[in-house]
């Protein structure tokens, strides 16, 4: 596996591949490994002929009060799991690459990045729009893969792609859990033990809401006052925000109809947590 962290070097591996007419998938992450940064390769090597793991802290998407600074590294083990997945090349760019002295120019999706966690964490979509396209001209890879955790990311990558003419597929794949139901990140090691147990209220709430949904419940009321009622009464949880929306324009719906996708970010005392499902009228298909 080639380490490649300076961005014109990139660029240039990237060429020559693509003159030699193979397939570049991309998979952008921040590193720390877990199992669905691993699904994502996985994946990725299926699809293409050589896969880019972008590893990049991004401190454009963090807001001043945020955890840039103790965001979780491990650069080594990172190394390691992506040479044992087989990727070609891991690309670690640094923020003084991607940002030099000067740099002004930022990528807004508007209305798919106001609510939600753009309401709670202003500035980050646009961080991450920003980056994610730069990321795509380093390495202009014909597909790029996202998880479905940060459901609200995917959409704003897949609108900013096609706002501004990016030749790609961006590929949204599905969310891993641990064992019990809890959504793979790299935040749950910021969890206690006891903050562990109650961080399950949201796989909790998603199991309720999709057991209400098959058992013929489609207002948003009704949905929604469950998964609340769970949620709090998990010690130390607090609700940012618990949504039902479109899938597609991530608008409040006020019944599913078709297929709508309930969307939660929760704090777990001082670690926020995500995680997202399907509600589908007619699909009964796994959280
Ligand atoms: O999902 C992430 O890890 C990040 O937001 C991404 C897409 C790598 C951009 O920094």
């Amino acid at each position: 596996m080639e380490i490649i962290s300076d961005p014109q070097d990139m660029r240039g591996r990237a060429r020559q591949w693509r003159g030699l007419g193979l397939k570049v998938v991309l998979a952008p992450t921040m590193g720390f490994f877990h199992r669905g940064h691993v699904s994502l390769m996985e994946y990725g090597k299926t699809i293409g002929d050589r896969l880019v793991v972008s590893l990049f802290v991004n401190p454009a998407q963090f807001g001043p009060q945020e955890d840039l600074g103790r965001y979780p590294r491990d650069l080594d083990r990172d190394v390691r799991l992506a040479r044992e997945v087989g990727v070609d090349c891991l690309y670690t760019p640094e923020a003084k690459a991607m940002y030099p002295p000067g740099y002004q120019t930022f990528v807004a999706v508007e209305s798919l990045s106001q609510g939600l966690c753009g309401a709670s964490r202003p500035g980050h979509f646009r961080g991450v729009a920003t980056v994610v396209l730069k990321l795509l001209n380093q390495v202009s890879p014909q597909v790029a893969v996202f998880g479905e955790k940060d459901y609200q990311q995917l959409m704003v990558v897949k609108r900013m792609a096609a706002d501004l003419d990016v030749p790609i597929k961006i590929v949204g794949r599905p969310i891993v859990r641990e064992p019990d139901g809890l959504a793979m990140s790299s935040r749950n090691t910021y969890l206690t033990p006891e903050e562990r147990a109650a961080a399950l209220c949201l796989y909790r709430a998603l199991v309720a809401a999709r057991e209400l949904v098959a058992s013929g419940a489609r207002s948003r009321e009704n949905i929604l006052a469950a998964v609340r009622q769970i949620i709090n009464a998990a010690p130390g949880a607090r609700i940012d925000y618990a949504a039902l929306v479109d899938p597609a324009t991530l608008q409040d719906v006020e019944a599913i109809r078709g297929e709508a996708r309930l969307l939660l970010a929760v704090w777990v005392n001082k670690t926020r947590l995500i995680d997202n499902t399907l509600l589908s009228e007619s699909r009964l298909c796994c959280v």
